[in-house]
């Protein structure tokens, strides 16, 4: 027997081995599950479904109730949100302690952008197209989260989001399911680590279950209507990737979709999640939505919400307090039977044993561990290359930037230049003894990179909101005295997120008159945009020298814009939407369907579907971002001009750097199928890379197409490849395509 065959007999001995033994070792929790669930009474059960709010933070409307403690001494009560710290924490868990089966609560939160330290918000670190950046963000902020007291994080949010006026598009990961996907695994995994049960680890919650991010009008809250196909190959992809990569929960959403609210919708959460996708963990519904389907007007009260609720796939009611008012008396009427509470509760209590509570309950407390966790200075560097690489360029006319170090007078203007909090953006969890001093302010990040010979003027200018110009005299006079100036305008950070839908996406104020008056002068003005969305600055995009677009980047704001200002870091992020001309072309987005009369902007445009007072195309379109360098694109190739189904064709590029600095580019592969059964968008993104250059270097790159990349849902929602023509177009934005070819897939 030669050597190779005892080693693949070993290495498929060693895999029978595991799996025989994960097999056991789930057999065991499950066994022990139901030891307990036999023990509890129908109280005990419903106990479990019931999730609270703690009283240190409030992301919904507050149900007053004093008698918390007492309902978790009864075991009423089986998880706490917004509860976080180690001392708390631990005083809440010793509670439960007593109650009569001693189980123990979950603590949830949102730690949506980082915990302690805060990372960009989830849209701008989606402009970075670095998944292993996204997965160390997410490992950061499960590490120090996980050290301070709390099992789960209510994130990733994987909302394909192509409405910039809802002001939740900061919490996704923009308006493409192909890159949507990649980054709901990327951060799932970043939560989840190696293994549920690990210190370090904690369950991520793959929200809103689903199409949330389609509200009619961009307004929070709102109803969605879709066909069955945008569903399928549009908003469900990223929650099946975040189940495929091990998300161990989901929480639904606030909608209805197509008439039925999200949280009573057996369809997505029977059918296709428990069901089709075999999803094993458990399903919390959003604040309150259990009882707002009274509001929705599908059920008549709590009683009723209830049952749609629990029947429709819900297993833990957070906040409404309808499952612990209604349930009881559901099973009695005969209406709920107790198997379907008896899986909600063995899900739930699953977790809790996979994440070692049983053996040990204060197993996530320690104050120790929460110190060197909090404090560590590995988590501020991570921080920082992430908050880099997260900001767009925009514009560079001239190649005002990088900036030399040895420039001599910068006046640095505007109302975000000395903030600390506006940093932080929406999603900020307050930890106990833990401050704003742990934030970069962008003015200390500045300084922190000049040298001693430069003089940094600072002049506030103006506030966020308002009409008040009586700061611009000082913003111009030190304008005067300037190389450059470098203007510091966006939007307050509560302005985008949750509630936070803006039908007038500008640039608040008079923060674009400042700009104005500042280029007035003729100096050059190099522009910072913070904000959680893609806004409409067309003043600014047309006139600004140059553009970075800095979303809200976290703790290490200031030196990571620093960073790019200086060219340590060549920027390399790319819009992951598309950013309108005017809120008139909303929803916009680059994988449309070229319709029966091809919109154009040509000028003699006549019965097509333009607009007749405004262009077709984005201000900047999806894939979008510049570099200090530039890439020249050649030699696409492929190995084969017809394949089968079965068969896969190897594509490659060479992208050259041309330019003078050391940068990386996202190389984007999209394709176009020209005839199909139900017709196709224009282009679709199927793969990127993202590839680093030194300059004057070349490298190339390659792609593999196969059956499943040229697939789509037809009529029946099967997932089929259809033979025809395919059109692949390789380039640096979804416009910016620099080699094209096409191909045929035959039967
Ligand atoms: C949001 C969720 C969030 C929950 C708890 C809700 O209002 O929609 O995304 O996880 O509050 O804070």
């Amino acid at each position: 027997m030669s050597r190779k065959f005892l080693q693949i007999i070993g290495a498929s001995l060693l895999l029978s081995l595991s799996i025989s033994s994960l097999y056991a070792q789930k057999k065991k929790l499950a066994q022990k599950v139901d030891s307990i669930l036999h023990l509890m009474t129908l109280e005990e059960k419903i106990g479990q479904l019931n999730q609270y709010n703690d009283d240190q933070a409030a992301t919904g409307p507050v149900t007053q109730d004093n008698d918390k403690i007492g309902q978790i001494k009864r075991g009423q009560v089986g998880s706490l949100l917004n509860c976080v710290g180690v001392a708390r924490t631990r005083s809440w868990q010793k509670v439960a302690m007593q109650s009569r089966l001693k189980i123990p609560l979950l603590f949830g939160q949102d730690v949506i952008h980082g915990y302690k330290t805060t990372f960009p918000i989830p849209l701008g670190e989606a402009s970075s197209w670095d998944l292993d950046a996204i997965e160390s963000s997410a490992r950061v902020a499960a590490t120090e989260a996980s050290a301070s007291g709390l099992h789960w994080t209510f994130a990733p949010m994987v909302d394909i989001a192509r409405d910039p006026r809802w002001g939740r598009v900061m919490e996704g990961a923009g308006e493409d399911p192909y890159l949507g996907s990649l980054i709901a695994a990327a951060r799932v995994k970043g939560f989840q680590g190696n293994r549920l049960g690990d210190l370090n680890s904690m369950m991520a919650c793959v929200k809103h279950f689903a199409a949330y991010g389609a509200a009619i009008g961009g307004r929070d809250y709102n109803s969605v209507d879709m066909s069955d196909r945008l569903l399928w190959e549009v908003y469900l992809p990223p929650f099946k990737a975040a189940l495929d990569a091990g998300a161990v929960t989901f929480m639904n959403s606030f909608n209805d979709l197509n008439g039925v609210p999200a949280t009573g919708n057996a369809y997505l959460q029977r059918t296709i999640l428990k069901g089709k996708w075999g999803f094993k963990g458990f399903v919390v519904s959003d604040w309150g939505s259990i009882g707002e389907m009274i509001n929705h007007g599908n059920v008549k009260d709590g009683y009723e919400a209830a049952l749609s609720a629990i029947t429709g796939g819900s297993d833990m009611d957070m906040e409404s307090r309808n499952y612990k008012n209604s349930l009881a008396k559901l099973v009695a009427d005969k209406k709920v039977p107790i198997a379907l509470i008896d899986d909600a509760v063995r899900r739930i209590l699953l977790k809790k044993f996979e994440l070692g509570l049983f053996d040990d309950p204060f197993k996530y407390c320690n104050e120790e561990r929460e110190k060197a966790a909090l404090n560590n200075p590995e988590h501020t560097r991570i921080a920082r290359s992430v908050a880099a690489k997260s900001i767009v360029l925009l514009k560079n006319e001239n190649n005002i930037l990088p900036l030399s170090k040895n420039t001599k007078t910068i006046a640095f203007i505007g109302p975000l230049v000395k903030a600390l909090k506006q940093n932080k953006g929406f999603w900020d969890v307050e930890v106990p003894g833990v401050d704003s001093e742990h934030i970069v302010s962008q003015w200390q990040g500045l300084k922190n990179k000049i040298g001693a010979t430069t003089n940094l003027l600072y002049a506030k200018g103006c506030e966020i909101e308002g009409d008040d110009k009586s700061g611009f005299g000082e913003a111009i006079a030190i304008a005067k005295q300037s190389d450059v100036v470098v203007l510091s305008i966006g939007e307050r950070r509560d302005m985008t997120g949750e509630a936070k839908s803006r039908s007038n996406i500008g640039i608040p104020g008079v923060q674009e008159d400042l700009l104005k008056e500042l280029l007035a002068t003729g100096k050059p003005v190099v522009v910072l945009i913070n904000t959680g969305r893609p806004l409409v600055f067309n003043y600014t995009a047309d006139h600004a020298t140059a553009i970075l677009y800095t979303w809200w980047l976290g703790s290490e704001a200031g030196n990571a814009i620093a960073d790019v200002l200086f060219g340590d870091v060549n920027p390399s992020a790319k819009l992951p939407m598309s950013f309108p001309v005017s809120v008139g072309q909303i929803p916009i987005y680059y994988s449309h369907f070229s319709t029966g009369r091809p919109a154009t902007d040509d000028k003699n445009r006549i019965y097509n579907s333009s607009y007749n007072d405004l262009s077709i195309f984005p201000k900047y379109e999806f894939g979008y971002g510049k570099s200090y360098t530039s890439f020249e694109y050649s030699k696409l190739q492929l190995s084969k001009k017809k394949i089968k189904q079965t068969e896969t064709i190897e594509v490659s590029v060479t992208i050259a750097n041309t330019g003078k600095y050391d940068g990386d580019e996202v190389v984007q592969l999209y394709l176009r199928d020209r005839v199909g059964s139900i017709v196709r968008p224009v282009q679709e993104l199927k793969d990127f890379k993202k590839t680093s250059l030194k300059a004057g270097e070349s490298k190339v790159i390659q792609f593999k197409i196969d059956k499943q990349k040229l697939s789509f849902y037809n009529q029946l929602l099967n997932w089929v490849a259809e033979p025809g023509d395919f059109d692949i177009m390789i380039g640096s934005s979804s416009r910016d395509i620099r080699v094209k070819d096409s191909f045929e897939l035959i039967n």
